[in-house]
């Protein structure tokens, strides 16, 4: 397989902001001039497709070009046989990413917010695997059972057992690491008791289950008005998308690339060598 940087978005926790995270990292990336190949693994729902079919048919209205990456996305096996249906997933998913990894830099990978095979195995492709969660206990529950009182981490919970099974897996196919990630989502712009207590316990929490913790996004309007255009705050400098730059996109541009830079893809250095006639036109 060739050197694409894959990254896989990944929480079982609905609605933490997977898709949007994805989206904003697909169109960062291919507005610094680098190809991008995306999966989308969210069958039936396919936010991440549906996003990016809504990109491609404003382009047809607009009558404008924006950067798209090459995505696919897979279904669930349709074999009833557990066997047949986990060795079929895996074997399209493996060819997908090989075909990717040929001709791509990059690889974003979107996940469902609920645990499915498919989902399981591509957790095992990721060099980087991007968390978000809400800034909420109850999202926190997937990662770890936490002490109501003293809010001391009792232990990992399901989400953070999968990682680590698909960490194992990836180590046993090729000996790679995967970079976890987890990011806070939504946070409030008004400090609370609940968000000075999350950041207590995340701190806690990566160091017991080895994770980084990102800056995070701020829960801002435009993360979710520009999905029927299929644009992103990034493509907002474009006259056409029709919406003005404020403050708080400037922000949130901000908080988009700080996330590039812990995952650290934001210095030119780390960037993997671009392929041949692989670059995309930045708006
Ligand atoms: N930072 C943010 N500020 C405001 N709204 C946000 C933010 N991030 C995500 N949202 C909104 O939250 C909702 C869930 O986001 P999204 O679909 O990206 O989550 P998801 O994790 O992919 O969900 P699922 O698990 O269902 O796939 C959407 O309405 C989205 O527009
Ligand atoms: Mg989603």
């Amino acid at each position: 397989m060739s050197q694409a940087h894959i990254v896989v978005i990944g929480n079982q926790k609905g609605g933490s902001g997977k898709s949007t995270t994805a989206m904003h990292l697909i169109v960062s990336l291919l507005n610094r001039g680098y190809s991008v190949g995306s999966v989308d693994l969210d069958d039936p729902q396919a936010t991440l497709s549906r996003y990016l079919e809504n990109r491609r048919n404003f382009m047809g209205s607009a009558d404008m070009i924006l950067s798209m990456p090459e995505h696919h996305t897979l279904a669930r096996s349709i074999y009833d046989n557990r066997a047949l249906a986990h060795g079929d997933e895996l074997a399209r998913l493996d060819s997908c990413i090989q075909s990717l990894a040929a001709t791509n830099d990059f690889i974003v990978i979107d996940t469902p917010g609920s645990d499915s095979h498919l989902s399981q195995v591509g957790h095992s492709y990721a060099d980087t695997l991007v968390t978000p969660m809400n800034d909420s206990f109850i999202d926190l529950d997937l990662l770890a059972k936490v002490d109501p009182e003293t809010h001391e981490v009792i232990r990992p919970s399901g989400y953070a057992e999968m990682v680590w099974e698909q960490k194992k897996a990836r180590a046993i196919r090729d000996g790679g690491q995967v970079d976890w990630i987890v990011m806070r989502n939504r946070l409030s712009t008004i400090g609370s008791r609940n968000t000075r207590a999350m950041e207590e316990v995340l701190g806690a929490l990566s160091k017991r289950i080895g994770f980084r913790i990102a800056p995070g996004f701020g829960e801002r309007v435009v993360f979710r008005e520009l999905f029927l255009k299929g644009l992103t705050l990034l493509d907002l400098r474009n006259s056409e998308s029709g919406i003005r730059m404020n403050m708080s996109h400037v922000a949130a541009r901000q908080e988009v690339r700080a996330l590039l830079t812990t995952i650290g893809l934001d210095q030119p250095s780390n960037y993997p060598v671009m392929a041949e006639g692989s670059g995309t036109h930045p708006l």
